[in-house]
């Protein structure tokens, strides 16, 4: 059951955390924490701390780390319901009731669950027999084994009116096999007919592995080609991902997951070896299932047909990812061959050839940078500034500015490349080599290098200063730190800023500890004492942050004007010599602004 926040909130606000804790250890305070003996292990002097303020336990030993709900859970064993019950009751708060429609609806829901799978086991069963001989021999011949039949729990549909025949023979109401969208029934009071004849069965799972729909394919020619279950009240088309349920525990352990655009891809690519497959139901990416993509993978690869449709379909799914994207989450797109799909190419080149096509997936920014060319090929300076205008088109998509930011800049550089590309081929070696480098760069996001304790003070500032913290993300998106770990922290640190409007110290702090980075929050230890100590107002906080983001980009940016000037005092090429210069600009423009609007006090 899912919880209102609010009614989460009340409990943290009425029961006290050392309260709590103090049932189970001595606590002693010291200044604004209380300290003791860990219970989570064993010790003999006490790292154990308490932050009541803050509403979260640390035990600098051991890294048990949480709110108080997750104390209750470790210390007593329990489950999540039971901690907030528990909690709750202590609180002197009812547990929050379901609505009656919510649970009008989840019976009905229970009672086409039952229907579903009683024709699932249906459609299995006639696959086996007699009367499902060519449709086994299709499966067969398609290349798929019993093994993945039997997991995919492939079916077939008899001609004429068998599956409602048998429901009727285990007392089910017609009503019921109508709502589960196995039969039609007619207006004109003949004979209800199955919605699946004929057809090979293709059952639809949701996220528990409860069949709730199924797809159907004539064996042979036959228009449709493929028939869905119609929308149920157990099944919504553009929120269902096809294999998710098989593909699931894969994907999360690779940390990856495919998307393909049918079912017979996601069950061939499943036999060969590829288990983290999924499929829409043929319609485009619905932002729902783009968002369960996400769940499971920060970058889902999407792997289209090579035809024009499928191109077309991940043209699609490019535009409507955009204006939702976030820091951290985008899409891959694998090319496949002309006139190929998932399925034929990996009977006919391969798993490891199909592996290779998925390492070589191309970013994000590549389609709507490809798809900015698709225009006439003159480079001329009409041209690029047409590119400009459509950069700026395609960004003022993204709702999210830090995104907005990435794009436009990764699709300026691109645009800046491709007008001095010329420029690289009359190079002198010293210079080659410094473009490399600046290629290098360009290709990620702008990058700005703070030096080691900079970056460690501005990363414990963000977590100190949660009210004023989010003011400054556009800049901390920029940032790169020496140390990689501070680059996972800092984007731990900006998802969180993006996603909860409700962030705070705990929350920062715990988003950090989830994403399992507690070493490098110890180096953030002491910094974090410091800014605590100085017991920053609101204003002196935002300047604080200010300061640090400030004194971090002009160093940087002053760094690489300087860069290019030197390389333009060598320069011999003119072309080669205005694209620098026109770098150079927007640099200069970028520090005069920032100043300005530094000086605004924004
Ligand atoms: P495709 O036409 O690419 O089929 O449709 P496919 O996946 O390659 O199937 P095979 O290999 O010929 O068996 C892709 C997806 O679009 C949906 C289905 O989900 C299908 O898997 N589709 C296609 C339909 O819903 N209805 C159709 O008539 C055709
Ligand atoms: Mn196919």
């Amino acid at each position: 059951m899912a919880f209102p926040p609010r009614f989460l909130d009340e409990i943290r606000a009425r029961v006290s955390l050392a309260g709590v804790i103090s049932k189970h250890l001595k606590l002693t305070r010291k200044g604004r924490e209380y300290t003791g003996l860990c219970p989570f292990h064993n010790e003999k002097t006490p790292s154990f701390t308490v932050n009541e303020a803050k509403g979260f336990y640390h035990c600098f030993g051991c890294g048990a780390h949480g709110s108080i709900f997750d104390f209750e859970i470790n210390i007593n064993n329990l489950s999540f319901l039971e901690a907030v019950e528990k909690l709750a009751s202590e609180a002197g708060l009812e547990m929050p009731e379901s609505t009656p429609e919510q649970i009008a609806r989840t019976k009905e829901q229970a009672t086409l669950y039952d229907v579903t799978e009683k024709a699932c086991l249906f459609f299995e069963k006639q696959l086996r027999l007699p009367v499902g001989r060519s449709a086994m021999d299709y499966l067969k011949k398609r290349g798929l084994d019993e093994k993945t039949i039997s997991h995919f729990r492939l079916g077939y549909a008899p001609a004429g009116n068998a599956l409602r025949t048998e429901l009727l023979r285990e007392n089910i109401e017609q009503e019921r096999m109508a709502s589960a969208g196995l039969i039609s029934i007619r207006d004109d009071g003949r004979t209800p007919y199955d919605y699946f004849r004929n057809r090979i069965i293709f059952p639809i799972t949701d996220r528990k592995n409860r069949v709730i729909a199924f797809g159907g394919r004539v064996m042979g020619d036959g228009q449709p080609k493929y028939l869905n279950s119609p929308e149920t009240p157990v099944f919504s088309k553009g929120h269902v991902l096809y294999g998710l349920s098989q593909a699931r525990k894969s994907a999360f352990e690779k940390q990856e997951i495919i998307v393909t655009e049918g079912y017979m891809d996601v069950i061939a690519l499943n036999s060969a070896g590829y288990e983290n497959c999924v499929a829409p139901l043929g319609t485009a990416l619905t932002e729902s299932q783009m968002q369960e993509l996400w769940r499971i993978s920060p970058e889902p690869i999407l792997c289209f047909d090579g035809d024009n449709a499928g191109r077309r379909a991940a043209l699609r799914a490019a535009d409507r990812a955009l204006p939702i994207l976030k820091p951290g989450i985008s899409f891959r797109f694998a090319i496949l061959p002309h006139g190929s799909d998932p399925d034929d190419f990996i009977h006919t080149e391969g798993s490891a050839a199909f592996g290779d096509l998925l390492r070589a997936a191309a970013p994000l920014s590549d389609v709507v940078w490809k798809k900015l060319l698709s225009g006439p090929k003159v480079d001329t300076p009409e041209r690029r500034d047409a590119l400009e205008k459509g950069i700026n088109d395609a960004v003022s998509d993204s709702g999210d500015s830090i995104t907005k930011q990435y794009y436009r800049r990764d699709l300026r550089d691109r645009l800046w490349q491709m007008f001095s590309s010329k420029r690289r081929n009359t190079q002198t070696t010293r210079n080659k080599k410094y473009w490399n480098k600046e290629d290098s760069v360009s290709s990620v996001v702008p990058a700005i290098f703070p030096r080691k304790d900079e970056g460690k003070k501005l990363l414990a500032c963000i977590i100190c200063c949660p009210e004023v913290s989010g003011n400054w993300l556009e800049d901390y998106a920029r940032l790169r730190f020496d140390n990689p770990v501070f680059d996972k922290i800092a984007e731990a640190l900006i998802n969180e800023l993006v996603d909860n409007p409700d962030h705070s110290f705990q929350t920062l702090y715990n988003a950090i500890h989830t994403a399992g980075h507690n070493k490098a929050l110890d180096k953030l230890k002491t910094h974090i004492e410091i800014i605590e100590q100085k017991n920053l107002s609101l204003d002196d906080a935002n300047s604080e942050l200010e300061a640090l983001v400030t004194g971090l980009q002009e160093t940087a940016l002053s760094k690489e004007i300087n860069e290019i000037s030197k390389a333009m005092e060598t320069e011999k090429d003119t072309e080669a010599f205005e694209g620098m210069w026109k770098h150079l600009q927007i640099l200069r423009e970028e520090r005069i602004k920032m100043r300005e609007k530094h000086e605004e006090g924004i």
